[in-house]
């Protein structure tokens, strides 16, 4: 299997859901869907399904959790930008939610689309195993007060502030951690890998997630606004505490080429073919959006 391909396949999956959907609350599907469909590299989709596929080849089967995990992490895209959050007005290239539809729709697009993964996640494990439930639990949790939400509340209080180290880390492990590392271990619960899998796969996901936001907050000072499709330097325009503001652009770097290597070292220990894995380990690492 192809990342690239995968990522086709999950575009179509994303770009077909809400066809057909809505009444007199169409307006609000239309709103979905333009966050969805405007972009994204679908990194959390991806991570979920090849680590489903190094057990099993069919990954079709996880099709619409990966979909679902997909519409968590766009709502908290939508709601990231709101003015009363980071306040940016451009997303995957293009204008913010709220920028088109106005705060109000924007607010409930991001709702309804967290809502609507908890439906495809509820359908799919209807007549299935404690498996299925347990990965969802993951997933569903990762996204709460103790996960991504715990913090983006932490991130919020603590604009203009000095935060410990222990803060600062809290916030980057919740707030995109979470929902990265639940991503690949909800994929290794469906196909039932083993406990000490499980395990390994589980540090590697929090190392890969404190990697990817480490790497976000460097591209937020020396990325390049029309390769990423959304502003630089939106966290010095909200004062932002980040692993940059406290350790600087050159730790920071080294920090993420260190903990690149900690997560390949982890793959290696795996006695599968980790070659997926390691292909967008390292992607990550050298992204520049
Ligand atoms: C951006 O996530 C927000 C963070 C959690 C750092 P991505 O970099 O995955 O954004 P898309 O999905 O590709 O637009
Ligand atoms: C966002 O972190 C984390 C989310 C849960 C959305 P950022 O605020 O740094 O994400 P970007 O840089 O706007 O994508
Ligand atoms: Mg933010
Ligand atoms: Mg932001
Ligand atoms: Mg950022």
């Amino acid at each position: 299997m192809k990342v690239e391909n995968l990522k086709n396949e999950i575009d179509i999956w994303l770009k077909n859901y809400f066809d057909n959907k809505g009444t007199y609350n169409k307006k609000i599907y239309e709103a979905m869907k333009y966050s969805v469909d405007i972009g994204g590299k679908r990194v959390r989709p991806i991570l979920h399904c090849i680590t489903y596929e190094m057990y099993d080849k069919n990954y079709n089967r996880v099709m619409p959790i990966a979909g679902a995990i997909e519409m968590i992490h766009t709502y908290s895209l939508i709601h990231d930008d709101l003015p009363c959050m980071d306040n940016d007005d451009l997303r995957r290239g293009h204008p913010t939610n709220h920028k088109v539809f106005g705060d109000a729709l924007a607010v409930l697009a991001g709702d309804g689309l967290l809502n609507e993964a908890m439906n495809i996640m509820f359908d799919f494990c209807t007549d299935k195993g404690k498996d299925e439930l347990s990965a969802c639990k993951i997933i569903s949790n990762s996204a709460g007060a103790e996960g991504m939400i715990g913090g983006q509340v932490v991130d919020i209080l603590s604009e203009g502030k000095k935060i410990s180290y222990e803060t600062l880390s809290y916030m980057h492990r919740k707030k995109t951690g979470a929902l990265i590392r639940a991503s690949i271990l909800s994929g290794a619960i469906i196909v039932g890998a083993s406990d000490n899998d499980l395990d390994k796969l589980s540090s590697f996901g929090s190392k890969l997630g404190l990697a990817f936001q480490i790497k976000d907050d460097v591209l937020d000072i020396d990325g390049n606004e029309s390769v990423m499709g959304k502003p630089v330097k939106s966290d010095i325009d909200n004062d932002k505490t980040t692993f940059v503001t406290t350790f600087g652009l050159e730790d920071c770097r080294n920090k993420c080429k260190e903990l690149t290597k900690e997560c390949l070292g982890i793959l290696s220990d795996l006695s599968k073919d980790t070659s997926n894995l390691e292909e967008i380990t390292k992607y990550l690492l050298y992204r520049q959006c």
